[in-house]
């Protein structure tokens, strides 16, 4: 059972738990730090989204964690974008006019990498590729960061747990001290967050979305982190996730997204988030320290 005492209580505060639990950072039973920064897709406001220049703009704002969304190509390469088509965020129409619509699974590594993903942001970042998960890790590390990854679309791509483990394997991301405290691997598909746990057990995972509290028992033997979208959140579901034990043994964490303004941000942290999910970093930042 991962039930700690506190939830039952926690559990039935919801709905009135804004009038009864104090609007602070600090209201967790042992929490009290600030929350954690995560550049969404890199620092997205800035550069352009899961680009290896979205990564090194994170770093320069002195931001410690990236969030990235990881697909697979038809020849099997793991690569960083977050739509399953390529149309939005690169020149892949003018590139290969013939293709419609465009998936991520029906182009090669090496026909997306000829591809300009940076130019629908701004001529600054014209030539700028889309980066392999390698090459992301690498940039990551390079920058002594830390990566909160998002398996995306896993329906689309079998198999596609193992792979990614495998290549953080590969580069040295499954050592100690990135288990510890350097990476997280996240996914809308409860299935493929268990699949992760169940390949490598030290690996910190996270659940997108805000599933009901009745369900989080379930979710605890595989999630250490449910992470919600902001709008719809309060204080009551952070202290009811909060008081479920995860499979490592600490209190599971609520990362929230997208905030990107100074007063939701002040919101989310007001509830005990431990982290906020931001394109714009530095705003959330200077909003509630963390
Ligand atoms: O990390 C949270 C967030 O990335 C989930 O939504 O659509 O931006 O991948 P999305
Ligand atoms: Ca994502």
């Amino acid at each position: 059972m991962h039930t700690r005492t506190v939830v039952a209580s926690a559990t039935a505060l919801l709905g009135t738990a804004s009038l009864l639990l104090p609007l602070s950072p600090a209201h967790g039973a042992d929490r009290g730090a600030l929350p954690l920064v995560v550049a969404h897709r890199g620092a997205s406001g800035y550069a352009p989204e899961n680009t290896l220049a979205a990564v090194d703009k994170a770093a320069g704002l002195g931001v410690d964690w990236v969030e990235n969304d990881v697909q697979r190509t038809r020849d099997g390469e793991l690569v960083v974008l977050h739509d399953d088509s390529l149309a939005r965020t690169t020149d892949v129409e003018e590139v290969f006019p013939g293709r419609s619509p465009w998936k991520v699974k029906d182009f090669t590594a090496a026909e997306i990498a000829r591809l300009d993903a940076g130019s629908w942001f701004g001529p600054a970042f014209a030539g700028t590729r889309v980066p392999t998960l390698e090459q992301f890790l690498r940039r990551v590390e390079r920058h002594g960061r830390k990566l909160l990854l998002e398996i995306k679309n896993p329906k689309l791509y079998p198999g596609i747990e193992g792979e990614t483990l495998k290549v953080l394997s590969n580069e040295g991301w499954l050592d100690r001290a990135h288990l510890e405290n350097r990476l997280v691997v996240q996914s809308f598909s409860a299935d493929s967050v268990r699949t992760v746990h169940e390949l490598k057990p030290g690996v910190r995972t996270g659940l997108l979305g805000a599933p009901p509290v009745k369900d989080l028992s379930a979710y605890a033997d595989f999630a250490d982190q449910i992470n919600p979208p902001h709008a719809s959140l309060s204080v009551g579901y952070v202290a009811a996730v909060q008081g479920f034990e995860g499979p490592h043994g600490k209190p599971l964490e609520v990362l929230t997204w997208t905030v990107d303004e100074a007063a939701a941000a002040r919101r989310v942290a007001g509830f005990g988030v431990d982290g906020i999910i931001s394109n714009k970093p530095d705003v959330v930042r200077d909003a509630v320290g963390g």
